[in-house]
């Protein structure tokens, strides 16, 4: 994973990349350092730890000055996080620099060929190998940094996105992208290269998203040039309009991003369905499903693939696309999937959800259903991401930047779009009546005030998260459109909070879970009064006779199920397909105050990162 960053122009390059780097921490934060250029020497600074620690080192080692640098935040997959194995990373001579998110799988063989070459390696990482490699290719071919960058990236294997700076030729840098990706932004005389479009929004609107396999060479008073590796042809590189603006990646007066991104949901939902949800009309519109709409209709059966949250994700739309459209759909782990020789027809239909829409995992499941035929679809809230570019169409969630690392408003927005899509399926198919049909277009538009009434709920979760806090093990329960919810409420709490959570179809406790209930379990359980409500009650009893302890969710005016549990929050009245949307909320919250009453830190929790470019 990683965040790199880098600055070439008229600016101190210093602020622009630590402001950068901390937008880009929540693409790992084990480590961070910078190198600046100051019109004679390079200057490095790293350190184990965060972008707040490399600040403070770079105060006292004075990192200060340059019009050009190149920063990085870490996610170690290579050499343990420690200063030595950060980036960036000098070649032997030290006139090379490197910062690279991703990973050279060959590293090994080229070391050692390099070491035979005399070449020596402070880091265990492969990064510290690929520079080497490009400064050796320099050497032997007597050729340009662009060349040898070039030539080096065609004898690696893995996925990297790099910036490499050479001080004998201190104005350009030269980048490249494989399955991590590189933005470009453009500015009037200057240049900045960063992992998504965040480290730059305030200086400048104009980007470019390098494709796989591409290279670009960006100078000072020049145009940049892009170039494919493999063969060196020109591209011409498409400048992209950002959508992005500077509040939206801000916290906004809230304490964590995780809170403000909870609190955006019905917003988020509402920028979701705008422009395709036309309920009085009668209308759902996206042009992805329009223009292909008898792949659809004509599916042997919808795959989905996804990883983590968004694979909950597809649980739901199995449930809702089945319910409505009558398609068989299938959901599987991207990172399963890929590997395990799975019967793909040119008639299946493969929906990819992913928030980021940079999974390495999800992207690789994409390209072997595209290998055998299918037609793919991708549901991605990152525009312009790799899984985007990869896919045959597809409909973005419109969710705004999640920076949070544990997925919140992805997605209830995920949910929202597949929802849709389902709907517009069964209409063509004809397998909703018109009156059903109307009414779920009805009900939806009145989802986002529905969640901000269900949002009410965090004083009550503030309170029994307080009575929970300490707790080492937790269930979650959960039926039909609501199991799904029970994984995610699970994933949430586990994530950030580090309690051991499980979440399951409150039916099988009997078969296995049931043996860990006594006192000291809480058990969550989702019990809106639609569907299998009086299932879910059996279901509580059992727990209440074996003396666990229930939090359950439960429908405003519930009476019942407050009966039998210890504590009850309320969500709004909804149809059952559209419950996951409420239902989610409370468990949202519920994690959310656990992990800050515990004194973890939420939006970046330990060993994960938001965008895992990795497999
Ligand atoms: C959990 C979480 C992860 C992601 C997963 C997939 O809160 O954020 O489980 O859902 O890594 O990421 P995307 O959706 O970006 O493909």
């Amino acid at each position: 994973m990683c965040g790199i960053v880098g600055y070439i122009g008229h600016r101190e390059a210093y602020p622009v990349l630590i402001k950068g780097l901390k937008r880009l921490e929540y693409r790992g934060y084990d480590s961070a350092g910078i190198v600046l250029y100051d019109g004679k020497d390079l200057k490095l600074s790293k350190t184990k730890g965060k972008v707040s620690d490399l600040e403070v080192i770079a105060e006292i080692e004075s990192t200060k000055s340059g019009n050009i640098g190149l920063g990085h935040t870490r996610w170690a997959t290579h050499g343990v996080p420690n200063d030595v194995n950060s980036h960036p990373h000098y070649s032997n001579s030290g006139e090379l620099v490197i910062i690279h998110n991703g990973i050279i799988e060959n590293y090994e063989p080229i070391k050692k060929e390099l070491i035979k070459r005399g070449y020596t390696f402070t880091s265990d990482t492969d990064t510290e190998v690929l520079v080497n490699l490009i400064e050796d290719v320099k050497k032997v071919e007597k050729c340009k940094l662009g060349k040898a960058v070039q030539i080096a990236l065609n004898q690696v294997v893995g996925a990297y996105a790099i910036a490499v700076f050479d001080k004998s030729k201190p104005n350009e840098i030269v980048v490249a992208r494989l399955g991590s990706p590189l933005a470009i932004g453009i500015g009037e005389d200057e240049f900045f290269i960063a992992s998504d479009a965040s480290p730059f929004i305030e200086y400048t609107s104009n980007a470019v998203y390098l494709e796989d396999e591409e290279m670009a060479i960006v100078r000072l008073h020049k145009p940049m040039k892009v170039h494919k590796i493999k063969d060196d042809a020109e591209v011409i590189p498409y400048v992209q309009e950002l959508q992005m603006n500077l509040e939206q990646i801000e916290k906004g007066g809230y304490e964590h991003f995780m809170l403000k991104e909870i609190y955006e949901q019905p917003n988020a939902i509402k920028d979701t369905y705008r422009g395709r949800l036309l309920a009085d009309k009668g209308i759902i519109q996206m042009a992805g499903v329009e223009d292909n709409l008898e792949k659809f209709l004509n599916a042997d059966r919808i795959i989905i693939v996804a990883c983590g949250t968004s694979w909950h994700a597809g649980l739901v739309a199995e449930y809702v696309i089945e319910e409505f459209a009558r398609i068989p759909v299938e959901v599987e782990y991207a990172s399963e999937f890929r590997y395990r020789n799975p019967i793909i027809n040119k008639n299946d239909v493969v929906i990819a959800i992913s928030q980021s829409g940079e999974t390495a995992d999800t992207l690789a499941a994409i390209k072997l259903a595209k290998e055998n035929g299918a037609f793919v679809f991708g549901v991605c809230n990152v525009v312009g991401s790799s899984i985007s570019r990869e896919t045959h169409a597809g409909a973005y969630t419109h969710a705004g930047p999640e920076i949070g690392v544990a997925s919140t408003k992805a997605f209830t927005t995920q949910i929202t779009i597949l929802t849709l899509i389902a709907l517009r399926l069964a209409k063509a198919n004809g397998t909703m009546s018109v009156s059903d049909y109307q009414r779920y277009l009805h009900e939806l538009e009145l989802i986002p005030s529905k969640v901000q009434e269900a949002l009410e709920c965090n004083v009550v979760a503030e309170q029994v998260a307080a009575i929970y806090k300490d707790a080492t093990n937790c269930l979650y329960l959960g039926r039909g459109y609501n199991f799904p919810v029970a994984l995610e409420g699970a994933l949430k709490l586990k994530e950030i909070s580090y309690i051991h959570a499980e979440g399951y179809p409150a039916a099988e406790m009997k078969h296995g879970p049931i043996a860990l209930i006594d006192e000291s379990m809480p058990v969550v359980v989702i019990a809106p009064n639609k569907g299998h409500y009086d299932k879910v009650v059996s279901n509580i009893q059992e727990i209440k006779s074996r003396s666990g302890k229930i939090i359950a969710i439960v429908t405003k005016g519930d009476v019942q199920v407050k009966e039998l549990a210890d504590h009850v929050i309320e969500i709004p009245e909804a149809n059952e397909a559209l419950t996951p949307l409420l239902t989610t909320i409370p468990l949202q919250l519920l994690s959310y105050h656990i992990a800050v009453m515990r004194g973890c830190n939420v939006d970046q929790p330990r060993n994960l990162a938001k965008s895992v470019t990795v497999e």
